[in-house]
């Protein structure tokens, strides 16, 4: 009888709720803000957790509270395959996946940003993302009803493993946790590894089990997901990029209201010129965090030892030539003066 007479109270409310609003439409609309649900798997106290929560506040104070953007941290409330799906399908209206995530989607060119090496410095990677070449690979985007609005930074990662690396022979056998890029595994294979996709929520288990023995990321991701409680060892190997392409649905943004889009905008440049400016000392944190904590064992690189690590990798360039386009990558070397 309870739930009975509950949902009964609870139709004739909704009820009442809609017929109200049919009635005054305006003061409705008025009166209930833009809700934009921005999805993301990595912590808060991360660039692009920092950045999400900053761009939130930054879009409140800019339309005077006529958008409320909820940011769902941590996988909350989708994991890695799930939010691109969500976003698709509207259920979200923001996300910032990384740029090694594109490519079960079929826009796999932004593995090209997975690369071992091919970015010297957070400098020739602003080049590429800030220029023509990145403009480019954001419209590739458009056909799959997402529109990407910024570039955000995390960082160069580095190798975590329950073994002690300094040399990429070091890594050799062990099953390797990866984003779903086909240029990371094979950037993996290069080393005589065994790669494995998994979702960024299901790493630190993973890793405390034994399902994985190692993994790469960014300090700050290493750090942030207690990664360094479950890996004894790790080597500053720089070896690859994280960053993110934060997208939203086209249809959603292009149904905005043309003041609102434009109110947005101003805070997503806000937002992304303090997340490129914050990223670096989050990562440089993270790293001396990781070294205090004296729990995992982290080896710098000897100029020598660099030598090894890129020689290494030099051989899946070509290989990965096909698919993420040999063009590209010529075009990229050039943009980042390494031809
Ligand atoms: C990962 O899955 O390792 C990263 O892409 C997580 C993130 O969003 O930084």
């Amino acid at each position: 009888m309870e739930n009975v007479s509950y949902t009964r109270r609870h139709v004739l409310t909704t009820a009442g709720v809609v017929a109200g609003s049919l009635a005054l439409p305006f003061i409705a609309s008025a009166q209930s803000p833009i809700v934009i649900k921005f999805s993301h798997v990595v912590a808060p106290n991360t660039p692009k957790g920092a950045s999400a929560d900053f761009f939130a506040k930054r879009a409140a104070e800019l339309t005077n509270g006529r958008v409320k953007v909820e940011v769902y941290p941590n996988s909350q409330l989708y994991k890695d395959k799930e939010e691109l799906e969500a976003l698709q399908i509207g259920s979200v209206q923001m996300l910032a996946p990384s740029l090694a995530k594109f490519g079960p989607l079929g826009v796999k060119e932004f593995e090209v940003f997975d690369l071992p090496y091919i970015f010297p410095d957070k400098a020739a990677l602003r080049k590429v993302t800030d220029g023509p070449i990145g403009a480019k690979l954001m419209a590739k985007l458009e056909p799959k009803g997402f529109k990407g609005l910024a570039y955000w930074d995390n960082g160069f990662k580095i190798m975590t493993a329950n073994k002690p690396v300094k040399l990429p022979g070091d890594m050799k056998g062990m099953k390797l946790r990866i984003q779903s890029s086909k240029v990371l595994e094979a950037q993996m294979r290069a080393l005589g590894a065994i790669p494995q996709v998994m979702a960024f929520s299901e790493v630190y288990q993973a890793l405390q089990t034994g399902v994985v023995d190692g993994t790469e990321n960014t300090p700050s991701n290493v750090f942030t997901q207690k990664t360094h409680e479950v890996q004894a060892y790790g080597a500053l190997t720089d070896h690859g990029y994280i960053g993110y392409a934060v997208i939203v649905n086209s249809k959603f943004w292009n149904g905005l209201p043309p003041d609102i889009r434009t109110a947005l905008e101003t805070a997503m440049k806000e937002a992304t010129e303090r997340n490129n400016q914050i990223s670096q000392k989050d990562n440089d944190d993270a790293v001396a965090g990781m070294k205090a904590s004296g729990k995992i064992n982290l080896y710098t690189l000897t100029a020598n030892d660099k030598k090894a690590w890129i020689a290494k990798f030099k051989p899946v360039q070509k290989e990965m030539a096909s698919r993420v386009g040999a063009g590209l990558i010529e075009e990229i070397n050039q943009a980042v003066g390494s031809k």
